[in-house]
């Protein structure tokens, strides 16, 4: 299934059967490249963000510690039906949403992703859901040259990635590669957040089913959260520090559609109301610098302009603004799928 660094046939871990190749492992993460995890160094090829600075402030879920969500438990079933209980390979795979519950519904997951960070907190998530040992084998990789051998696995997860590589055409032709005949790669979307509902967006192109008290308190929500993250920015700026973007617009869809040649959308049935409050998922991620636009910014400088908003907004909101609760409905899951 893995491709051997040291004789170039195919190979399993921990030691290549061909020429006894020994695959370096720390801390069981198998380590199949030697790129860092962020490269945006122009001359040293494709670009791309891994979410080792991110961590445990990873996007909208990091607070939610270990716990798989409901969604993504209903998102993990049908990606294991789609890959007929195979092996799948999830690449980007970050903390583990989709690969936990996917292994839990029988797969086999490798789990690739370019951060170690990520990869460890993957690591928890499944001991924490006591996922069976060896069925989920996190490796760190590198999405633009993947370690495995030509048609190895039964389908492709790539959940939130291709956006965070400028070079998503290869990554796609790596995907195609390894994929074995049959077998299916799955997107999810660029903002896998925006599934949760927000009033002024549709989710899955349905409007929101939210009632009108909590239509007010997510106007209200979405109101300071904005208004928070400019304040921050613009003390950011006066202060000469800028917001940095990592990542690349393109048309994920239409650009697996052409290297595969057809798209089916499954829309999986899934509703639940969710939850949280400012303090919960915004303030957390960024008052520890979990945005990826945060980067650049220096840690005294982000301390500094962080608790100055806070106190502002305890001045202008009073102390309680942060419990202030956001209330939503997580729905209209859906996957793109593409069949080699
Ligand atoms: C937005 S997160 C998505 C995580 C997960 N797939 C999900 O949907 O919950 C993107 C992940 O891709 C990883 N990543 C970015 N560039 C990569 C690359 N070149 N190779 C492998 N992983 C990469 C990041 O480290 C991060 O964990």
């Amino acid at each position: 299934m893995f491709m051997c660094p040291a004789c170039g046939l195919g190979a399993t871990l921990p030691r290549c059967e061909h020429c006894g190749h020994i695959f370096p492992s720390v801390d069981g993460i198998y380590e199949l490249t030697g790129d860092p995890p962020i490269n945006l160094d122009e001359a040293r090829g494709a670009r791309y963000i891994g979410y080792e600075r991110v961590g445990a402030y990873y996007y909208d879920r990091g607070w939610a510690s270990t716990a798989c969500q409901p969604a993504d438990l209903a998102m993990g079933g049908r990606i294991a039906e789609l890959v007929g209980g195979g092996v799948l390979l999830d690449v980007g795979c970050g903390g583990g949403n989709y690969a936990v519950p996917t292994a839990l519904h029988g797969c086999t997951v490798i789990a690739g992703d370019v951060s170690r960070v990520m990869l460890s907190l993957l690591q928890s998530k499944a001991e924490a859901n006591r996922v069976p040992e060896g069925r989920i084998i996190p490796c760190r990789m590198n999405a633009l040259a993947i370690p495995l051998a030509e048609a190895s696995v039964d389908g492709v997860l790539a959940s939130a990635l291709l956006h965070l590589i400028s070079d998503p055409a290869h990554v796609i032709t790596e995907i195609r590669r390894v994929l074995r005949p049959g077998g299916r790669l799955m997107l999810t979307t660029n903002s896998p957040g925006v599934r949760f509902a927000d009033p002024r967006q549709s989710v899955g192109g349905r409007p929101q089913e939210t009632d009108r008290r909590e239509e007010n308190a997510n106007a209200r929500y979405l109101e300071l959260e904005g208004d928070f993250d400019r304040r921050y920015w613009e003390i950011l700026n006066e202060a000469g520090v800028h917001a940095s973007y990592a990542g690349w617009k393109f048309d994920q869809f239409a650009a697996c559609q052409a290297a595969f040649g057809n798209m089916t959308r499954v829309d999986i049935p899934f509703s639940a109301s969710v939850s949280w409050t400012l303090a919960d998922y915004f303030l957390h991620r960024m008052g520890g610098k979990g945005y990826s636009r945060q980067q650049s910014v220096p840690d005294d400088l982000h301390e500094k302009a962080f608790a100055r908003v806070m106190a502002e907004f305890g001045e202008t909101h009073g102390p309680d603004f942060a419990s202030l609760r956001f209330v939503g409905r997580a729905d209209g899951l859906q996957l793109h799928v593409f069949e080699r």
